[in-house]
């Protein structure tokens, strides 16, 4: 089968990545994915082998790693463009591990930069983050509102990484680029063969309801009733990672077909444009699946903003994206896919 072009995934079977990876195998992209595994795992590929009927080429390496990134390029001529998904993201870590994240996800972009300059590769689509935001004044909140001083050095690094980004294009790139500020991306692949690993005690809030769904924690710590939102608990806008999968599809296709005409810099909400509070989310997991959530009220969680939900209007018409997926549908998705992990363990 003739394929529409080849693509580099970095962070390849990281969450989002390997989501991607499935969407692009479908669209009719060959996939070169790479990733350090410090986040993931190999076994990922079974799972979009099972899902596609295809295997992406994987290669085991780090992105700052500079002559295996070289070597990656120098073997596949053919890749038109880069997602680059690889990064450290624990906003409480990155706290406590500054200089990893910086080295990590500032040092990686730069290098693959470097790299698509050199095979005059045609375009790189970035993952960056609704927190550049911080708490917007003006709800729903479109890609003009400001950008706020970062919280944590992770979210400092999507901002630092959205400014490299605009400079080299601004000093004459001869690659696009595409910048997407993810909202709260949840849920798993409809076939549950693949979804989210969260390595420990998860940070966030779906994995840590779909375990406590599951019993292995014993309740859901909801931080915060008190804040100045109608049943009082913080609002997100929750964005099924299929639909965000499908969102990178766009963005590559618009890099690389001159007839859509893109600019040489572009940035995209993916968010639904939907704002839905912690208690609101507990009870649509609950009537969605049938399952009990044993939650209790605590404190705030320190950092936290408020409410935040998309505009995702400039992604709708420029990009031709739309979110799908009803909140109920990706909640049981990501339900399926916490049993089926259960039953991996037995
Ligand atoms: P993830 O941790 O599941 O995936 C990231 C992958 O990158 C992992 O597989 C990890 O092993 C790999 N990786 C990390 N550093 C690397 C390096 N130096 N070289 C090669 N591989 C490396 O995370 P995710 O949720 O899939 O997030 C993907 C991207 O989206 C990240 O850039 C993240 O910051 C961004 N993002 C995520 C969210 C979210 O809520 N999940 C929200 C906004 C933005
Ligand atoms: N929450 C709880 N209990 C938990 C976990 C979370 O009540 O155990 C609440 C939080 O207070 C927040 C909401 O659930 O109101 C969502 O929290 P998450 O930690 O799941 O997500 P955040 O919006 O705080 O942050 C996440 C990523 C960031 C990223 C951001 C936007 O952690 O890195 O989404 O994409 F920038």
């Amino acid at each position: 089968m003739a394929t529409k072009g080849t693509i580099l995934v970095t962070g390849g079977t990281g969450y989002i990545g390997s989501h991607t990876t499935v969407e692009l195998i479908q669209a009719g992209y060959k996939v070169v994915s790479l990733d350090n595994l410090s986040n993931s795992s190999i076994n990922v590929l079974e799972g979009i082998e099972a899902i596609t009927g295809i295997r992406p080429t994987f290669y085991e390496v780090d992105c700052n790693d500079e002559q295996a990134i070289e070597a990656v390029f120098a073997k596949h001529p053919d890749i038109q463009g880069v997602i680059h998904f690889a990064a450290s993201k624990a906003v409480g870590e990155s706290v406590q591990k500054p200089l990893l994240y910086y080295r990590n996800n500032l040092l990686s972009l730069i290098v693959l930069l470097e790299a698509m300059q050199r095979h005059g590769t045609k375009g790189i689509v970035f993952s960056s983050s609704c927190t550049v935001y911080g708490q917007p004044e003006i709800l729903p909140v479109t890609e003009d509102a400001p950008i706020q001083v970062a919280l944590s050095p992770y979210g400092n690094t999507k901002q630092i990484n959205e400014e490299i980004l605009r400079d080299a294009v601004y000093a004459g790139a001869s690659y696009k680029v595409i910048r997407l500020r993810y909202f709260n991306p949840i849920g798993a692949h409809p076939s549950a063969l693949i979804g989210e690993l969260p390595l420990g005690a998860p940070q966030n809030l779906i994995p840590y309801l779909t375990q406590t769904a599951a019993g292995i924690r014993q309740e859901l710590s909801v931080f915060g009733d008190d804040y100045n939102t109608p049943d009082g608990s913080c609002i997100r806008d929750y964005i099924s990672v299929v639909d965000l999968a499908k969102a990178h599809v766009l963005a590559v296709e618009r890099i690389l077909d001159e007839a859509k005409g893109s600019e040489a810099l572009e940035t995209f909400n993916i968010g639904t444009g939907r704002g839905v509070s912690v208690l609101e989310l507990i009870r649509t997991f609950e009537a969605a699946t049938g399952v009990k959530v044993p939650y209790k009220i605590v404190g705030r969680r320190e950092g936290d903003i408020v409410q935040v939900w998309a505009n995702p209007e400039r992604a709708n018409k420029v990009l031709g994206w739309q979110a799908q997926e009803s909140l109920a549908d990706t909640l049981r998705s990501a339900w399926a896919w916490q049993v089926r992990l259960g039953e991996r363990e037995k």
